[in-house]
């Protein structure tokens, strides 16, 4: 059974929520058979699959089209889809006319939005519609150039009371859990404590009330740069590169294919041909 906005709430506290990302249908299967708790596509999919520079160029067209594959591959898992830039920051209207369009096109179960106090009315619309919201508060990748670039965030006192205000924010305006990205542990620990909402860290320690990870990342398949609060749990690129250069040593070689994978026919048929 698919779990719903209610059943997050029970990682407060308890056994850390598992969130993964998810871009197409085979990772969206993958995941689903590992159990996982929720799936997020993420408009990190601009960088990891598309190959862009940043997360802002990446389209609603983009993430309807990633999610209702991930959607397909996934049909029992919570799936929650990011809202991508330019979808939500041009008014409270759009926000909810993009999220619409998650739920309906791409299949989402719930939509995710980068921003605290300053959206906090976005995030009360969204709620209002009927879509469940997840937050995202600390770095912000998809305007990270004001912020100094894709760094840890919360590091003067200033800045870490922001980000608690900002958590604080989506909290108040209806968020059923929020993503709190590349701050420090011990901030990541007093939001967590603050906030009655599960929080889901990504480089923000161990006391979050859950974890998620890109999937390129976890896997080691992406490799322009790993940011240090990535574990990758396999290296898969290297694993397709090897496979790949076998591939095409065999081909060359003419060991591959094999007998075992081509198809027979019986002599007769062809003999009137020779
Ligand atoms: O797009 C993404 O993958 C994300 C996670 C890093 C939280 O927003
Ligand atoms: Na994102």
């Amino acid at each position: 059974m698919k779990k719903t906005v209610p059943d997050f709430a029970v990682h407060k506290g308890g056994t850390p929520m598992v969130v993964v990302t998810a871009y197409d249908y085979a990772a969206g299967q993958q995941a689903q058979a590992a159990g996982v708790d929720a799936i997020l596509v993420g408009d990190s999919l601009g960088m990891v699959v598309l190959g862009y520079e940043s997360t802002a160029l990446v389209t609603l067209e983009d993430m309807i089209h990633h999610a209702r594959a991930v959607r397909r591959g996934a049909p029992d898992t919570f799936m929650v889809v990011d809202l991508p830039f330019g979808s939500y920051q041009t008014g409270v209207n759009d926000a909810l006319r993009a999220s619409v369009r998650l739920v309906k096109e791409g299949m989402a179960d719930a939509v995710k939005l980068e921003g605290g106090v300053h959206y906090q009315d976005t995030v009360r619309a969204i709620v209002s519609a009927g879509i469940p919201v997840m937050g995202h508060v600390g770095l912000l990748p998809q305007t990270a150039a004001v912020q100094g670039g894709l760094k840890v965030q919360g590091k003067s006192s200033e800045a870490a009371a922001r980000i608690l205000e900002d958590a604080l924010a989506v909290e108040q305006a209806g968020a059923y859990s929020v993503v709190l990205e590349a701050v420090p542990a011990k901030l990541a620990a007093l939001i967590t404590s603050r906030l009655s909402i599960p929080t889901v860290g990504i480089g923000a320690g161990a006391a979050c009330d859950g974890q998620v990870l890109v999937y390129h990342d976890l896997l080691g398949i992406f490799d322009r740069f790993r940011p240090k609060f990535v574990k990758a749990y396999a290296e898969l690129g290297v694993t397709s590169v090897q496979a790949l250069t076998r591939y095409a040593l065999e081909v060359r070689e003419r060991t591959f294919p094999g007998p075992e994978h081509g198809f027979a026919v019986k002599d007769e048929v062809l003999e009137k041909l020779y």
